[in-house]
C-alpha cells in the first residue's frame, strides 16, 4: 500500500478520541489501525471530531466477539430503553434523506436483528448458496470475456481505467441479471450507486427516490410478465402470502442487493489487480499455478479487502471487550482491517502471500464480516474476483500500472478501501 509518514493514533493520548475522517488514517488505515490495536482493545472514535463518540474494536478476537455475540445488536431499537428516534433523525439529516425514504435505507437486512433478520435473509439466501453461485460461473465467465474483448479494443489507444471499463461493469452486470434489472437500466444504476456513495446531501435523496420508483415499476412489470429472476421469486413469495413481505421491504431488499453486490466487488477487483501488479513475485506464483486462485482471492480479501469497518453495533446490555467496559446503548465499530492485520492471528500480516493457508472451512480473515450478518454475497464476490483475475492475467500477460504505485488515488471514505481510478497499460 502507498504509505505516508503520518502517525495517526499515537498523536492522541490514550483517552483521546480518534477522528475517523483523519486524513492520515484514511491514507494508511493499515498502520493507523495497527497503532490503535496495540494501544488498547477499545479506542474512542468520532466523525469529524463531532457527535457521540463510538468505540473502535481492532483486535481480531474482539472483532469476532462484537460481530458474533447477540448482546450486540444492529438495530438500536433492540436496546432496551434507548431513544431511537434521535439516532434515526441524525442519520437521516446527515445524509439528507427525507423521512418518507427512511425505511429504504435504514430498515435493510443489515439493520435487523433476531427473527426479523432471519426472516429477511431467508427470503434471498437460497439464491446465494455455494451451489447456486457455482451454476452461475459459466455466465460470469461469458460476461467477463465480452468485457475483456471491449477492453482489448480500448487498450490499443493508450492507458485504460480498469475501474470504469471492467471492475464496475462486471459485478453490476452479474447482480442485475440475477435480480432481474433490465440491461438498458444498468448504466443508470451505476450512476445512482455513485451518487449514494458520494453522500451528497441533495443528490443522494434524488438518487434514492429514482431508484425506489424504478424498482416499484419493475415489480409491476414482473407481476404482469413473470421470469426466472430473483425479483419474480420475491413477488411470488409476497403475493402467495407465504411470508408477509411488504412492497417496501421488497424494494429495500432489491436495493440492498444491487448496491451491496456491485460497489464492493468492483473494489476487490481493483484493489486486487493493483496489489498483484505491485507484487510481481506474487503475480508470478499465481501465473505459475492457476490452482492457487481461490487461495489468492482469500488473501487479497485479507490484505486489501474493500470493506474495512462494519455497520455500527449497539450494546444491548453492559458488555466487556478485552477487559474494558462497553455500556448499554454505546455504539461499536468492528474494524475489519484491524483484525485482518492482527499479528496475534496472521504471521507477518503486512506481507501479501497468495500461498497463505486459510484456516478451516471459511477464510480466516474477517473481510466479509462474521456471525449472522456474514456477507450474503461472499461466494458470489469471490467467484467474480477469481474469474476476473484469471481472465485479465490470461488476456493481458504484459499488463502494468500506467502511473507510479504511490500515485494511485484512493476515495477518501472511512471504513472503505477504494481506488478512484486504476489506469493500466494492457
Ligand atoms: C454483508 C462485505 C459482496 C450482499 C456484508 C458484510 C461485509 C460485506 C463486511 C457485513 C457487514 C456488517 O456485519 O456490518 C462484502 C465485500 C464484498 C461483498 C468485501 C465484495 C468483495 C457482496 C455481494 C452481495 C453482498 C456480491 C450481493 C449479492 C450483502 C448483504 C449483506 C452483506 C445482503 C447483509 C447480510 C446480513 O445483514 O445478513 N458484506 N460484501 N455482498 N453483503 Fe456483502
Amino acid at each position: 500500500h502507498p504509505r505516508t509518514s503520518g502517525n495517526p493514533g499515537t498523536s492522541a493520548g490514550a483517552g483521546d478520541a480518534v477522528d475517523l475522517m483523519d486524513f492520515e488514517l484514511m491514507r494508511d488505515p493499515f498502520r493507523g489501525y495497527a497503532r490503535l490495536r496495540e494501544r488498547a482493545p477499545l479506542v474512542r472514535g468520532t466523525f469529524f471530531g463531532r457527535g457521540t463518540p463510538i468505540w473502535l474494536v481492532t483486535r481480531y478476537a474482539d472483532v469476532k466477539t462484537v460481530l458474533g455475540d447477540p448482546r450486540f445488536v444492529n438495530d438500536p431499537a433492540n436496546v432496551p430503553g434507548m431513544d431511537v428516534g434521535d439516532i434515526r433523525e441524525r442519520e437521516l439529516a446527515a445524509r439528507g434523506i427525507p423521512e418518507e425514504y427512511a425505511p429504504y435505507i435504514l430498515d435493510s437486512v443489515l439493520d435487523a436483528d433476531g427473527a426479523d433478520h432471519l426472516r429477511l435473509r431467508r427470503l434471498v439466501s437460497r439464491t446465494f448458496t455455494a451451489r447456486r453461485v457455482l451454476e452461475l460461473r459459466p455466465r460470469v465467465q461469458e460476461i467477463t470475456e465480452s468485457l475483456l474483448d471491449r477492453l482489448e479494443g480500448l487498450g490499443r489507444h493508450g492507458a485504460v481505467d480498469l475501474m470504469e471499463h471492467f471492475a464496475y461493469p462486471l459485478p453490476i452486470t452479474v447482480i442485475c441479471e440475477l435480480v432481474g434489472i433490465p440491461e438498458q437500466d444498468r448504466p443508470q444504476w451505476r450512476e445512482w450507486g455513485k451518487a449514494l456513495v458520494a453522500l451528497e446531501a441533495g443528490g443522494m435523496a434524488g438518487a434514492l427516490r429514482d431508484m425506489v420508483e424504478h424498482i416499484h415499476t419493475l415489480i409491476e412489470r414482473r407481476r404482469a410478465a413473470p421470469t426466472a429472476d430473483l425479483l419474480t421469486g420475491l413477488i411470488r413469495t409476497h403475493d402467495e402470502g407465504g411470508d408477509r413481505l411488504g412492497d417496501t421491504e421488497m424494494v429495500t431488499l432489491v436495493l440492498t442487493l444491487v448496491l451491496a453486490g456491485h460497489e464492493t466487488t468492483a473494489h476487490l477487483i481493483g484493489n486486487g489487480v493493483a496489489a498483484l501488479l505491485t507484487h510481481p513475485e506474487q503475480l508470478a506464483l499465481l501465473r505459475g499455478d492457476p490452482g492457487l486462485m481461490p487461495r489468492a482471492v482469500h488473501e487479497l480479501m485479507r490484505w486489501c479487502g474493500p470493506v474495512q469497518g462494519t455497520r455500527l453495533r449497539y450494546a444491548a446490555e453492559d458488555v466487556e471487550i478485552g477487559g474494558m467496559p462497553v455500556r448499554k446503548g454505546e455504539a461499536v465499530m468492528a474494524v475489519l482491517v484491524g483484525g485482518n492485520y492482527d499479528p496475534r492471528v496472521f504471521d507477518d500480516p503486512e506481507r501479501l502471500d497468495v500461498t497463505r493457508e486459510p484456516d478451516g472451512r471459511r477464510e480466516t480473515h474477517v473481510g466479509f464480516g462474521h456471525g449472522l450478518h456474514y456477507c450474503l454475497g461472499a461466494a458470489l464476490a469471490r467467484q467474480e474476483a477469481e474469474v476476473a483475475f484469471a481472465g485479465l492475467l490470461r488476456r493481458f500477460p504484459g499488463m502494468a500500472l500506467a502511473v507510479a504505485a504511490e500515485d494511485l488515488e484512493r476515495q477518501p471514505m472511512p471504513g472503505s478501501w477504494r481506488l478512484a481510478r486504476l489506469p493500466l497499460h494492457l
